[in-house]
């Protein structure tokens, strides 16, 4: 694939003059001038884009790195929801719209049944309600909040409110769990969860507050649960615990003084998943994330005032903070929020939405864009999609196909598309190209952001030279990377700053090409990416073998045409239990309902053994070839019990 050094790329896309004639940056020179600055001179570089941005007290020093801990902005003093509402007000923007929402439904004609506008006034006065609606549940400054919630701009309101209190948030994603919530909450000792009676997705009702109720039976950690109306399905409401958001605001004052709050204080936990079975809390804190999402999508999108930008990650992840809520706001601009399925009617819905906004920037992921391709070009075809001037790519390797799909069918063949690598831990955007310089390559993510600075290197740190393949390392702090792993500091330096030394450690693989652009392979560890989502291959074993009848479980990745990796599960049951196609079906619906729909294997095969090593470390290679081959052709000579691979080799495909 796009790894792959034997495969040749077809062409190099340089941006358009006009494009290039508007842009922030505009020449290769003035990129290589301001990266150059940005590694040499990291204080003065980010000191200067800080002072965009709102501060009660200016920090005394910019940057401090005793590895592995960074510091920004250190000693200043500022707000988050203050960056993204009052200071844009401040700048103008008050009556300009800073939410444009849509929601699921649609009538009989196909037109979207809920619209909700906000102009960043309208945001302003909500945030603060709210705000003073926690407040009023004793929430205080550091307490952590949970939020599980559909895609509604009440999450986004509950986000910023909690930012304005200086009372971090922790977002789990609708699609996940009972046991998940509760590992989350757990983890974080939140005892405020907000959540919504129910959400759409494809028409049909996610019960979020039955999830929420589910998971208070299994923790007592939960004093309070905030409930936003928006299916009006049934649900129980349990005195004096549960609230109505619509209750919980009523009589709230719409101003609240922003909290003062250090550079340093967290500003939210997103629980990701690693090589081992529990999520880590992924720890961001305020001046440096802050700085870090402005700038990058002022950036890397090319944000203008008159923007109508679309990104269509779910809030739930990484991406929907930074460059839904955090990134775009700080730039005064619209950012769209759209609540369902792209394929709700109909797989036409996404290309509505351009034509009905008249989109301008547009941020997706590949998995999304082979979905489309699957349904034919005939149907972006059918709509003005002329306003687009910029895409986007995020979550996974875009495959050159599906570049050259979206370059075309999206693009026109002239918008620039931004493949941007980042991750959970790294805050913003890492690796990309910048939309007015960069001559992209499809399947590339490019060249590293301002302040970035990326290597490919050996396991025992070689940096490697141009034209070579290994693991990809950032040798110097930037502002929105991680902080740690919420509780568990020795996880946090094991994972990322031990593996390699000196450096952060990305856990992906990437080439480093002729030309010095990075080809992100991906993962080294025993982490998979479906659909641009991660998943710990741990997590899902620790789900199997929860089942009463399951004795062991491995599971690996296997190349999947739509969603980049899927799952497969090698189960071996205990003694008395017969495997079955029924018990298949059960095992696969198990692992949704202990994780979410997105962890459920798509190919799950009965094993009498797992092939182990004679120190008994199961041979994944051996797996990952069997799913992915049906057979396994490779070196197995460490393996301790060949007629495990024998018998595995044979068997039928069930
Ligand atoms: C992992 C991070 C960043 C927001 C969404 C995912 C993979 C991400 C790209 C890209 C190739 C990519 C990496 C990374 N990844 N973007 N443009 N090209 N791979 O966030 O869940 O923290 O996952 O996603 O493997 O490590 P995440």
């Amino acid at each position: 694939m796009a790894s792959d050094s034997s495969t040749p790329v077809p062409q190099k896309f340089a941006p358009s003059a006009d494009f290039s004639a508007q842009a922030h940056v505009k020449t290769v020179a003035e990129y290589e001038a301001m990266h150059k600055r940005s590694i040499e001179d990291p204080e003065g570089f980010w000191g200067e884009i800080a002072s965009d941005c709102h501060f009660f007290k200016k920090w005394d020093k910019v940057r401090e790195w005793n590895l592995p801990d960074a510091k920004w902005f250190v000693g200043g003093k500022t707000n988050v929801a203050y960056n993204c509402l009052d200071y844009q007000i401040e700048k103008g923007r008050g009556d300009h719209t800073a939410i444009l929402w849509e929601g699921e439904l649609v009538d009989d004609k196909g037109e979207p049944t809920d619209v909700r506008k906000f102009t960043y006034n309208d945001l302003l006065r909500d945030v603060c309600k709210f705000a003073n609606a926690l407040k009023k549940m004793g929430v205080k400054k550091g307490d952590r909040v949970t939020l599980y919630m559909p895609m509604v701009p009440e999450l986004a309101i509950a986000m910023l409110a909690c930012a304005r209190i200086g009372a971090p948030h922790s977002v789990i994603f609708g699609g996940f769990s009972a046991q998940a919530i509760v590992d989350r909450l757990e983890d974080a000792q939140s005892t405020v969860i907000v959540t919504a009676d129910g959400g759409y997705r494809r028409g049909k009702i996610v019960p979020l507050k039955k999830n929420v109720d589910d998971a208070c039976g299994m923790t007592d950690l939960v004093k309070t649960v905030v409930v936003y109306e928006r299916t009006g399905n049934e649900i129980t409401m349990k005195d004096g615990r549960d609230v109505w958001w619509h209750d919980a605001i009523e009589g709230c004052a719409d101003t609240c003084e922003a909290e003062h709050c250090d550079a340093e204080d967290m500003l939210f936990l997103l629980y990701t998943s690693g090589s081992t079975g529990k999520p880590k809390g992924i720890l961001h804190t305020t001046a440096g994330y802050m700085v870090f999402a402005a700038y990058t999508a002022k950036m890397v999108f090319d944000l203008k005032p008159d923007d109508m930008y679309w990104c269509t990650a779910d809030i739930g992840w990484v991406t929907g903070h930074s460059y839904i809520v955090y990134g775009p706001l700080q730039n005064g601009i619209t950012t769209i929020m759209y609540e369902g399925a792209p394929n709700h009617p109909d797989w036409e819905r996404f290309w509505a939405i351009v034509q009905r906004y008249k989109v301008t920037k547009f941020y997706t992921a590949p998995t999304a864009i082979r979905a489309f391709m699957k349904q034919g070009e005939e149907l972006p075809g059918k709509y003005d999609l002329s306003s687009i001037k910029l895409l986007g790519s995020v979550g996974e390797p875009i495959n050159p196909a599906a570049w050259m799909w979206y370059h075309e069918h999206l693009g026109g063949g002239t918008s620039p598309i931004v493949d941007t690598w980042w991750q959970t831990e790294t805050g913003g955007i890492l690796i990309t190209p910048l939309p007015g310089v960069t001559e992209t390559k499809p399947g590339s993510a490019t060249q590293p952001f301002f302040g970035v600075d990326a290597a490919v290197v050996e396991r025992d740190g070689t940096v490697l030279p141009r034209g070579s393949n290994g693991l990809l390392v950032i040798r110097q702090p930037w502002p929105g990377m991680l902080r740690g792993i919420y509780g568990d500091r020795d996880r946090f330096i094991k994972t990322y700053f031990s593996e390699i030394e000196g450096v952060y450690f990305t856990g992906d693989g990437a080439r480093f090409d002729e030309d010095g652009y990075f080809w992100i392979t991906g993962r080294v560890d025993d982490v998979l990416n479906v659909s641009g989502h991660r998943m710990g291959t741990a997590e899902i074993e620790s789900a199997l073998v929860s089942h009463p009848r399951v004795a062991e479980a491995a599971v690996v990745g296997f190349p999947d045409e739509l969603t980049g990796e899927a799952i497969c599960a090698f189960v071996t049951l205990k003694g008395d239990s017969e495997a079955s196609a029924g018990l298949k079906d059960e095992l696969r619906k198990h692992v949704a309902t202990q994780i979410g729909a997105i962890a459920r294997p798509k190919d799950l095969r009965f094993t009498d053994a797992l092939p182990k090593t004679r120190s008994g470390k199961i041979m994944r290679r051996l797996l990952r070839e069997l799913a992915t081959k049906g057979r396994v052709e490779g070196d197995i000579t460490t393996l301790e019990d060949l007629t495990t691979i024998a018998a595995m080799n044979t068997k039928d495909e069930e």
